[in-house]
């Protein structure tokens, strides 16, 4: 390794644990092998761990004025006192956090309310849900966090290269985020990240699915397994987190010189992950004991990361749904007044949980996952595909024995096999570096193809813009009176650009535009403004104005510099005010998991383009 040479690393930023992993140009010529993971965080137990849990707490000085000591990750334990922040990740994205699901999971992880003993219009009440800590916005709390992990993580590396190396190295960074992310809360992962203080020559994003699927892809080619992959083949792959689990298809469409790939079906993905499996555990715990009991158990005794629900976490990592594994033992805090109780298969505070019981538990993540699966494999079949191949199974979930049998118990009776690449925990993190080698170009010039060829849009991407009035056409709600022309106009109607499903290859991004006017006397400000809206429905509406259409993020564009000589001129036939005209060009380019945005004047960008993404 040369100074200058590059470093890729991944970061996977989990909804209850993340994870780094890192590769150098020389090492990345042994394959997957090359990628590393940062294994040693504070705070662990002897061992090492794959990833850290994602949580944080700030401890309130003992000397008023001071400031709060942080903890994070395996330094919080269930001795704690300051609130434990966890769930950061899902407050990054307004659909989630206005969810009623969502704030009753924050509110399970942050031990605000007593497990799922709660009246939800207690936590509905508040717009956002329980509290955040005070003067902390969502992103300022993930960069506290990530800073952390960073800092860990450079720690290590700094032993692996030595200091004065691992400064000169060119680092680029790879963040995944969830397939189903929007721009806005891919925006608010960067801030999150740049604040983090990941000082890098590239920060790219890629989906937490796709990311998995290359490393597996590559990791499979490696083996002794390539044979079994063949051009034309199709295979679901599916990331079971503790947040969510998604899912992906995708279709071999090159095996030599390297796997090329195109998505099969439109990915999708539910809040089903082993986190619900925590809740269903507390759900069943209250029936079981009964609500008088269990409502005597104080709420941090139910949170995450308290001693109950860590000794339910170890039962749940090794549960294979076999009568003959180890009875599950999980003691039950004092309060709830029982001791032994042999009904209640209680003895000595401790309950023992059958096989039956933990099934039951399981089941409703695992039935959830079961028609994810079934709904990618009809969608890969529907699109004329045949019936896929292989499905495999990644994720901290995924690597739950119980999950995988039911997997296979569903793949096996259709001719589907089941795989898992090794270590798929950290499958996203490592595939966030694969993914990285293939983003960039090595010291010696050499660029790896990218794996992933062609990507379906998850949305119709469009524009709302006005037109002329048609009574026939248009609804009457959205007709004005345009204030310079005095024409009678219809206001946000659909342009809709790029539709759900579209492939979009990677070499060759989709570049689109749209012409845009605009109307203006000499005086006034000269701002330019478009509107990117998207729609997850299979039929896009005719109407901005619909439901169904929902704003991604807003584009302005300062045109001050355009010679006002050089615009059409004309006059308010009403109120005999002069005034300019100027149509722009709005052009949007998908690449990469983002959009790009320019706004061209006679075919060249001007002034300054602004995206907001605040509602
Ligand atoms: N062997 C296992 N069996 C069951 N659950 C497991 C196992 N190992 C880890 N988990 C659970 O998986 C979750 C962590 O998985 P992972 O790290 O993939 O999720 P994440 O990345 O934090 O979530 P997301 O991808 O939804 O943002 C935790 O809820 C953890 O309890
Ligand atoms: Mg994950």
């Amino acid at each position: 390794m040369a100074q200058g040479e590059r470093l890729v690393i991944g970061l996977d930023f989990g909804t209850t644990y993340s994870g780094v992993a890192y590769c150098d140009e020389n090492a990345a010529r042994e394959g997957t092998a090359g990628v590393k993971l940062i294994e040693s965080w504070p705070g662990s137990k002897v061992g090492t761990s794959e990833k850290v849990p994602s949580r944080i707490a700030y401890q309130t000085p003992t000397t008023s004025g001071a400031t709060p000591t942080i903890l994070w990750g395996n330094q919080i334990k269930h001795t704690t006192k300051a609130t434990v922040h966890a769930c950061m990740k899902l407050r990054l994205d307004e659909k989630m956090k206005g969810s009623q699901e969502f704030r009753m999971l924050l509110a399970f992880l942050t031990s605000r309310v007593n497990g799922l003993d709660i009246d939800p219009s207690d936590v509905l009440d508040e717009p956002d849900g329980p509290p955040e800590y005070p003067g902390k916005s969502p992103v300022d709390m993930v960069s506290d966090y990530l800073t952390r992990v960073r800092e860990a993580a450079w720690k290590e590396m700094e032993k692996t290269y030595g200091a004065e190396l691992f400064a000169s190295l060119r680092r680029e960074l790879v963040v995944t985020v969830p397939a189903v992310w929007s721009e806005r809360a891919k925006d608010l992962t960067l801030k999150a990240v740049q604040r983090a203080g990941f000082k890098c020559s590239q920060i790219n994003l890629v989906t937490e699915p796709e990311a998995a699927a290359i490393y597996t892809l590559k990791h499979m080619r490696e083996g002794p397994n390539r044979h079994d992959i063949k051009v034309g083949d199709v295979f679901v792959l599916c990331d079971a987190g503790g947040g969510t689990v998604d899912l992906i298809s995708y279709k071999i469409t090159q095996i030599e010189p390297h796997f090329r790939v195109e998505e099969a079906a439109i990915g999708s993905g539910d809040k089903c992950g082993a986190t619900y499996v925590d809740k269903e555990f507390l759900a069943w715990l209250e029936r079981w004991i009964g609500s008088e009991a269990y409502s005597k158990i104080p709420n941090e005794k139910t949170r995450h990361g308290s001693q109950m629900m860590t000794a339910f976490e170890n039962a749940k990592f090794s549960f294979s749904g076999n009568p003959d594994d180890d009875e599950i033992e999980i003691r039950i805090p004092g309060e709830a007044g029982i001791s032994h109780d042999e009904d209640l298969n209680i003895d000595d505070q401790v309950l023992t949980i059958n096989t039956n019981q933990m099934e039951q538990i399981f089941l409703p993540s695992v039935n959830r996952t079961l028609e994810l699966i079934d709904g990618q494999v009809d969608s890969v079949i529907k699109n004329g595909l045949g019936k896929p191949k292989m499905v495999f199974v990644v994720g901290g979930f995924g690597r739950n024995p119980y999950l995988y049998r039911k997997v296979q118990e569903y793949c096996q009776p259709r001719g589907i096999e089941t795989r898992q690449p090794p270590r798929p925990w950290s499958a996203v993190a490592r595939g966030a570096v694969c993914r990285g080698l293939e983003l960039g170009v090595n010291s010696t010039g050499t660029k790896i193809a990218g794996v992933v060829a062609v990507r379906l849009s998850r949305k119709h991407y469009g524009t709302p813009l006005a037109q002329s009035w048609r009574p026939s056409v248009h609804h009457p709600d959205d007709m004005f009176i345009d204030e310079y022309t005095g024409l009678k106009m219809a206001k946000g109607q659909m342009n809709w650009l790029v539709d759900m499903g579209d492939r979009l290859p990677e070499d060759i991004p989709r570049v689109l535009s749209v012409d845009v006017s605009t109307h203006f006397e000499a005086d006034e400000t000269r701002e330019i403004g478009a509107t990117l809206v998207g729609c997850s429905e299979e039929v896009a509406p005719r109407r901005f104005a619909d439901d169904a259409a929902q704003v991604i993020c807003r584009v302005r564009g300062d045109f001050s510099d355009v010679p006002l000589s050089s615009l059409p001129k004309s006059r308010n036939p009403k109120t005999g005010k002069e005034f300019y005209e100027a149509t722009f060009k709005l052009q949007a380019t998908f690449a990469n998991t983002q959009i790009t945005w320019k706004l061209l004047f006679r075919g060249k960008e001007y002034g300054s383009t602004s995206v907001s993404y605040d509602d």
